[in-house]
């Protein structure tokens, strides 16, 4: 089980002025907390509310069709190209970055991949990016994934419009279906029916979840298991944790204590919340969590249609990288920040530093260590001095960085964004400000509906708020 750390965050440890009592806040906070909890997960099987990504670590169903998927194409492939963006793809990426060797896209044979497909995300509409992985692409051994939710995103629609016509062109059209999956609503969106007339293989992204949430449905799960990720203990660590997660009493649950620390210290004026693991396998959770607390916490208006505009700046580091970038604002700029930190207590392989210049003594002090000592060294170092400079921080610990355990981390945070979003009292599952982009950028591309935004693009003195 991953553990969770607040000591940190204490006013004993870091004084009245920046830190928090938690004690008390707890106990002033118990019966909000209670409700918000109880209304969460009570909310998870009504329809039309969107927590219905609470029910996903138990969809046995779901992981024996996705594993039977995975068995039945085995070997076929020797790349997957990864169409999606956002939640649809930030989630699948953390993933195989933390649960696949380092060098896995790099192996010379797919011998050393035990017979998986490289993997490729495509999330940028940017054409040296697409036109560099297809250089190296050999279509009859690639599968395309085309995710979208919506089946009407720009950027994965685009990249697919792109890559149907090559597969078309490379294979005959009457064999591009055998290399297409869609990952989409049942029914919503250009997608469904696009998949249904080509004859592609489908998975969906259920009702009532949405992209963020989306992991432990088939956009995360599917990559997951076409590359050999136990996609049942992913799922057991989810439902391990969520024994303890939807206890209504903050006393019991770590997910609701750091959601109200999270957003105590936001009311003293800590906006920015970094998230900063100390192992480079779960450097891009830092990129995941970022979307997940901005884009469900940043909102203008609040559950009575108040205007407020609140919502934390997330921030991504990663140690001990960032040791030597982000830390010095961190211990001496302003005090306006949260550090959340991940260690891992054991790595997957041991490496010792070797007493190479015996001759050095201002080296021996690494000498025959291992470089998980000293990471952990500089782990700890640098969290002491945040507490020494009054910077509130807050640890998970990983026994390990494993299928069971990146679940829980993953799925601690989601619980944690939801209950924070129950403290600010904002909807955490609408993202109506990604929405205005996205309509002026289709507008520009040309969309005839939008005509009318067009003007007032080009004019930014004119500009008024946008209507649906
Ligand atoms: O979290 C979200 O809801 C968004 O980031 C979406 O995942 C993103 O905009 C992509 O949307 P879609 O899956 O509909 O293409």
């Amino acid at each position: 089980m991953i553990q969770f750390n607040s000591s940190r965050v204490d006013v004993q440890a870091i004084g009245d002025e920046h830190g928090l009592d938690l004690d008390k806040e707890y106990a002033n906070y118990a019966p909000q907390m209670a409700k918000i909890i109880e209304n969460l997960y009570q909310s998870k099987d009504t329809a039309g509310q969107w927590t219905k990504w609470l029910n996903l670590g138990y969809d046995s169903k779901l992981a024996e069709s996705i594993n039977d998927y995975a068995q039945s194409i085995k070997g076929k492939f020797d790349d997957l190209v990864i169409l999606g963006i956002g939640g649809s793809s930030l989630g699948g990426y953390a993933l195989l970055k933390a649960l696949r060797h380092p060098q896995w896209n790099q192996f010379a044979s797919a011998e050393k991949r035990g017979g998986y497909p490289r993997f490729h995300f495509i999330e940028n509409v940017d054409s040296d990016q697409i036109a560099g992985l297809i250089d190296n692409l050999d279509f009859k051994r690639s599968l395309v994934i085309i995710i979208s939710k919506s089946g009407s995103t720009a950027e994965p629609m685009s990249a697919f419009m792109l890559f149907k016509k090559l597969l078309d062109e490379q294979l005959g059209a009457e064999n591009t279906k055998n290399h297409v999956l869609a990952i989409t609503d049942k029914e919503k969106g250009i997608l469904r029916p696009l998949a249904e007339k080509e004859g592609y293989m489908t998975f969906e992204v259920p009702d009532d979840v949405g992209g963020r949430f989306s992991i432990f449905s088939a956009v995360g799960l599917v990559p997951a298991a076409l590359c050999g990720v136990d996609i049942l203990e992913l799922q057991r660590g989810v439902q391990e944790l969520d024994t303890i997660l939807k206890n209504p009493d903050i006393h019991k649950n770590p997910a609701a204590q750091h959601a109200l620390i999270q957003y105590r210290l936001y009311e003293k004026g800590k906006h920015i919340s970094a998230f900063m693991p100390y192992s480079n396998a779960l450097s891009s959770v830092s990129d995941w969590y970022v979307q997940l607390w901005a884009e469900s916490l940043g909102k203008r208006h609040d559950l009575d249609g108040k205007e407020i505009c609140v919502g934390p700046t997330a921030l991504r580091a990663v140690g001990a990288t960032d040791q030597h970038s982000q830390i010095q604002l961190f211990n001496h700029g302003p005090n306006d920040k949260i550090i959340t930190f991940v260690e891992v207590e054991s790595p997957e392989r041991s490496l010792s530093i070797p007493n190479a210049f015996p001759e050095l003594d201002s080296l021996s002090y690494l000498a025959d260590k291992s470089f998980h000592r000293l990471l952990n060294a500089e782990f700890e170092g640098t969290r002491a001095s945040l507490t020494a400079n009054q910077r509130p921080s807050t640890t998970f610990t990983l026994p390990k960085v494993d299928a069971y355990h990146f679940a829980q981390l993953l799925y601690f945070l989601e619980v944690q964004t939801a209950i924070a979003g129950g403290l600010f009292h904002i909807d955490p599952f609408d993202q109506p400000g990604v929405e205005d982009g996205k309509k002026y950028a289709k507008a520009l591309m040309g969309d005839p509906t939008l005509a009318h935004l067009v003007d007032e693009i080009k004019n930014p003195g004119k500009n008024t708020p946008i209507k649906a």
